[in-house]
């Protein structure tokens, strides 16, 4: 099977992650819990996986770096955690349900949002368009770092300087940027992180982080027992531990730190060349056959992340993806949890097939993957 679905989890994930993973299993215990052998080296991993993660996205300090069940939980946080009654948020108009459903709930709590829409390859007109969408009651700006879908990236650096020029705090959804997009949180200016363990990490399922730079901490999701301050029935006030509780998923905070360590060794830039060179070629590849519809021009680091979504004509994305897989290709297809993003294509009714490489995929299972598309727009245009 020739694996494309690395926007949804990358896959294979490195052996150092396997084996960071299972090596945590066998050697730990609860960390933060006890002061026996176990316990402690569980808790010298999470800090090792914590000091990883700050380095990796520059962040203001090992405590601001909180580990979440992934990046849906860390954008509930930002969202549920700061937004009061009244309140009114500018979104992009490509942002992912982990965003849109959390800021539909927060409707009932006269919590409002207006999404603004995004010039693919036109920055000054995607910034001018969020500074339109800014009124009296806006608190925050939150939008992705890169569509899930289109791969179209948000120039989150000038919408975090809007966002001050306004004295407005950003959230950034860096589900699909993280490990591909330089991201330096002293530098771009972004106030809360959110980022995917499991994608451009490589870390394991059920990973995710949060990076508060911003002043304010969000109020927490859940209380519960941190290991720190027990005589209280209060939730610590200072981070970590104010927004982790209960016991946390070590062998996965363990995979994670491998994971990041192996973006570092291999580095973002040299593994965005590797994806932007496959998705190029898949690009063209593509872009040859009159059957398949492409909706955007060939994908460049400026603008884009290397994703590429298309759709073969006469059919919709869900049967399109079946026939693929029965060729031996994984891809995802129909609205990749983003109707939003669809929406602003058209493509809300079919869908759409995405091709999402990583550091593992090779130029021979993207021309494998060009045959096999090509192949089934064959097929269906003769049904
Ligand atoms: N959000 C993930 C995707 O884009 C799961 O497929």
């Amino acid at each position: 099977m020739i694996y494309l679905d690395n926007s949804a989890t990358t896959y294979p994930k490195p052996q150092s992650v396997r084996d960071a993973c299972a090596l945590a299993l066998r050697t730990s215990a609860n960390p933060g819990r006890s002061g026996h052998e176990l316990s402690i080296r569980a808790s010298e991993e999470i800090f090792r996986a914590r000091q990883a993660a700050a380095r990796f996205f520059n962040a203001p300090s090992e405590s601001s770096v909180i580990f979440t069940l992934n990046c849906t939980t860390a954008i509930n946080t930002v969202i549920k955690g700061l937004l009061k009654n009244g309140d009114h948020v500018v979104v992009s108009e490509l942002e992912h349900n982990a965003v849109m459903r959390p800021l539909e709930r927060m409707k009932a709590q006269g919590v409002s949002y207006t999404a603004a829409k995004v010039f693919a390859g036109d920055n000054d007109r995607t910034v001018d368009s969020f500074r339109q969408a800014i009124n009296m009651r806006t608190k925050m700006i939150i939008c992705t770092h890169a569509s899930n879908v289109w791969g179209i990236r948000l120039p989150v650096e000038r919408l975090a300087a809007l966002a001050h020029e306004y004295g407005l705090t950003i959230a950034v959804d860096a589900a699909q940027s993280a490990g591909v997009l330089p991201i330096d949180l002293m530098d771009s200016g972004i106030d809360y992180l959110c980022a995917a363990g499991h994608k451009g990490l490589y870390g394991p399922m059920a990973t995710g982080i949060l990076v508060v730079a911003g002043d304010k901490i969000p109020e927490p999701l859940t209380e519960g027992g941190t290991g720190s301050y027990s005589v209280s029935f209060e939730q610590p006030s200072e981070l970590p531990d104010r927004l982790e509780s209960g016991t946390p998923d070590l062998s996965g905070i363990a995979g994670l730190r491998a994971g990041i360590e192996f973006v570092s060794r291999k580095g973002t830039d040299k593994i965005s060349a590797h994806e932007f060179m496959l998705i190029k070629r898949m690009y063209r590849g593509l872009e040859q056959d009159k059957n398949i519809i492409l909706y955007l021009p060939e994908p460049e680091p400026v603008h884009y992340v290397p994703i590429v979504s298309f759709n073969i004509k006469n059919t919709d994305s869900e049967t399109a993806a079946k026939l693929l897989n029965r060729y031996g290709i994984a891809v995802r297809a129909g609205l990749h949890c983003s109707p939003a993003a669809h929406r602003a294509f058209d493509t809300a009714e079919k869908g759409a097939i995405r091709i999402s490489p990583s550091a593992f995929t090779s130029v021979r299972d993207i021309d494998n993957a060009i045959s096999a598309v090509r192949k089934a727009a064959r097929e269906v245009s003769k049904a």
